[in-house]
């Protein structure tokens, strides 16, 4: 068939391989797409703006949705199976966000809000999807085929497309988009031998933390997610000023914290480091601003990121490649976890 391991070890590792190139492809598929100019004018005027999404789909919805109300606009994050809670109306758009394009919560979230009067934009990565097929306004991913249940080219292909369509709302320049496979290409290499350590390292420990700030917190829950996912190790995720709240309270000796550094509150964001470190955790983080290193016991990698908007595409690969590794040491297949389905087509 077309789709097969060539020679990789699993899908996984091979679609984060692929996930520059997906970038690319992404973007310039997007800029020469006649339809991205009717979502962002749907989007533009709309008073109100809901992104609806499930999982993965839903961290990088809600990187949409963090700079779109840093600048200004009314955005309503939705997890797809909590729409009931909520109406929408003609005034309103509704942003659909899913890789499969089949998700059924998904799904029924947009008919609802649709049948409400709401103009729909989905962001899909297949053709002829059922969310596709039911929007106003069609938007599409170009990562190609995903067999890894966990998504991961899927995901910074979403976060690729969805930076593009949210600077064209802002309306700022899109030229510090030109650099997004390089950044997420140098992001891999440079860090993949580092989050080799860190994903063995973590293998044999029962619950962990990640922490950020910012547009951090959504790439710490994802980073959170995708370590749940296929390397079954507890993990939490939380804005990191938050963690003083409750869940520091399970830190001691050795209990990992992943810090997830955007460049955004720097100074807050080290001062947290350093709570942790006086509990003895084992702290990491992955830095794509300014270095955080507070001491000689945290182990950091600084990634080379030549625009701030940038941060979360070089964020993707290293979060994926530590659940990566770790469910390598634990020898568990991270193409098929259990329990788990590529596409939830039901309630
Ligand atoms: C399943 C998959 C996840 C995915 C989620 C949403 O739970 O295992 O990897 O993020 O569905 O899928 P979608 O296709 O809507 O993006």
């Amino acid at each position: 068939s077309a789709i097969s391991l060539e020679g990789y070890e699993s899908f996984m590792i091979k679609e984060i391989r692929e996930s520059w190139g997906a970038v690319r492809d992404t973007i310039a598929g997007l800029m020469g797409d006649v339809e991205i100019g009717k979502a962002v004018k749907a989007l533009d005027r709309a008073r109100r703006v809901f992104v609806v999404a499930a999982g993965t789909s839903f961290h990088a919805g809600l990187i949409f949705s963090l700079r779109l109300l840093r600048n200004g606009k009314t955005v309503i994050p939705v997890i797809a199976s909590e729409h009931e809670f909520l109406e929408t109306d003609e005034d309103d758009a509704i942003l659909v966000i899913s890789q499969s394009g089949e998700t059924m919560d998904s799904l029924l979230a947009l008919k609802r809000f649709k049948s409400n009067g709401s103009f729909v934009i989905s962001l899909t990565n297949t053709l002829g999807n059922s969310i596709s097929s039911y929007s106003n306004v069609a938007l599409h991913t170009r990562a190609g085929p995903e067999i890894g249940v966990a998504a991961t080219k899927t995901f910074t292909s979403q976060v690729g497309a969805l930076l593009l369509l949210s600077s064209m709302i802002i309306g700022e320049s899109i030229d510090y988009l030109k650099e997004a496979e390089t950044v997420v290409a140098n992001s891999f290499s440079k860090s993949i031998g580092y989050m080799e350590k860190i994903g063995r390292e973590v293998a044999n420990k029962s619950s962990m933390y990640y922490l950020g700030k910012g547009l951090g917190v959504p790439m710490a829950m994802e980073g959170a997610l995708k370590i749940k996912e296929i390397a079954y190790i507890h993990a939490e995720a939380y804005p990191a000023g938050e963690s003083k709240h409750g869940p520091i309270a399970l830190v001691e000796k050795g209990f990992p914290v992943i810090f997830v550094n955007t460049g955004e509150l720097v100074d807050e964001l080290r001062n947290n480091l350093k709570e942790m470190q006086s509990r003895q955790a084992r702290t990491y983080v992955i830095s794509a601003g300014p270095e955080l290193k507070s001491d000689s016991e945290t182990r950091e990698i600084v990634l080379e990121v030549s625009d701030p908007r940038l941060t979360t595409l070089a964020l993707a690969p290293p979060l994926q490649l530590i659940a990566y590794y770790a469910a390598k040491e634990r020898g568990t297949n991270p193409d098929r976890p259990r329990n788990l389905a590529k596409t939830v087509t039901v309630r």
